[in-house]
């Protein structure tokens, strides 16, 4: 990638319940980012409902993306390349975004890239570093933390990624939203929890640090959120504020917990200078607050998500098309299909 590249890559992300487009410029500089939440649809329902999601991506993605191009005062035929997010995530969200991408790549006569939503998560902590020139994405241990995903990688370079570990049950966000659903939390739990826990006390209620000791890279939550089930059986109805907030401080740190200390081992374990850390549940103040501490004390250098960049968007589909359409990576196919469990390697 070339650091004079200045051609303009459009994506559109529409994996779940956000619908998001973004314009990068060949160098990876991001130019406009814009999302369309649908959160408050969700929120009545405790979690995303596929088919309002994709019908609602369906409604937002034309308006969004002139509204995008607006806002950055660029005409579409100024652009140079279109990129979607061609999986993991609902199939019929999925399909929105890829199509219109494809539509507009078909119009336009120019290339489309199908991009790996986890590919755009692992590579967005990098997301403006387009100084870098070539190096734009150093070697690192990455852990991603999503709704759906809780993965350690060690990245050798922008496409050789290997995955040291996975979750065998809940992801780590998935595990905030249940807890947060049992607690009787609006959805989603993640940023709640994160927000009642600087009231609450870590060591009120004692919590398993599941597969901590394991001695690989693999975690497991479901244990953890069934312990809070059992904890609030045993816990007197209706649950006061200070309790709660007790609740939510007590099982963030124990997840926190367990991811820093599995990402330290897994950077020991490649011998990697840098860490990175990606995905929704990278906004949690608590896991950012132990992963700086943890990566100072070891030595380590350690690079989080912009907060802006952590929950799902746009931005950084359009990063990894820019790395991809200035290496002169081959585009996709338009007859190519989307992937529900796109997997990273
Ligand atoms: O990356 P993302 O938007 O979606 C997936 O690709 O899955 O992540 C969404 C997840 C949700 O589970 C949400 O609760 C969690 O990220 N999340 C948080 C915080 N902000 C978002 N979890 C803990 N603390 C937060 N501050
Ligand atoms: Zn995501």
């Amino acid at each position: 990638m070339s650091r004079s590249d200045d051609s303009l890559v459009l994506a559109i992300e529409t994996s779940c319940d956000e619908t998001a487009v973004a314009i990068a410029r060949g160098n990876g500089e991001i130019i406009a980012s814009e999302i369309s939440s649908q959160i408050a649809i969700h929120q009545p329902y405790g979690g995303v409902v596929p088919e309002l999601a994709s019908r609602n991506h369906n409604l937002q993605l034309r308006p969004l993306i002139e509204h995008t191009l607006r806002g950055a005062g660029i005409e579409m035929h100024q652009l140079a390349a279109i990129a979607a997010t061609a999986g993991p995530g609902l199939a019929s969200s999925l399909l929105i975004g890829n199509t219109t991408a494809k539509a507009l790549a078909l119009a336009l006569d120019k290339p489309f890239y199908a991009i790996n939503h986890l590919e755009g998560h692992l590579l967005s902590p990098f997301i403006g570093n387009h100084d870098d020139g070539n190096d734009a994405i150093p070697a690192n241990l990455a852990l991603v933390v999503s709704g759906g995903h809780t993965l350690i990688v060690n990245i050798r370079n922008a496409d050789d990624y290997e995955v040291l570990g996975s979750t065998r049950d809940d992801a780590a966000g998935e595990a905030f939203d249940k807890v947060g659903k049992m607690i009787g939390l609006p959805y989603p739990g993640g940023p709640e929890i994160d927000r009642r826990a600087r009231e609450g006390n870590p060591k009120a209620f004692d919590l398993p640090r599941s597969m901590i000791d394991s001695g690989d890279f693999q975690f497991s939550f479901s244990g953890l959120k069934t312990s809070v089930y059992y904890l609030l059986q045993k816990l007197p109805q209706p649950l006061d504020d200070a309790i709660i907030n007790d609740l939510c401080a007590s099982f963030q740190e124990a997840v926190v917990e367990i991811l820093v200390a599995k990402t330290m081992a897994a950077a020991a374990s490649t011998g990697a200078s840098l860490v990175t850390v990606s995905g929704g549940v990278s906004c949690n103040s608590r896991l950012r607050e132990v992963m700086t501490a943890a990566c100072e004390k070891n030595g380590l250098q350690l690079r989080i998500a912009a907060p802006a960049y952590t929950t799902d968007n746009a931005a950084m589909i359009a990063w990894a098309a820019a790395i991809k359409h200035g290496q002169g990576a081959d585009p996709t196919l338009l007859d190519s299909d989307i992937d529900p469990n796109l997997k990273l390697n």
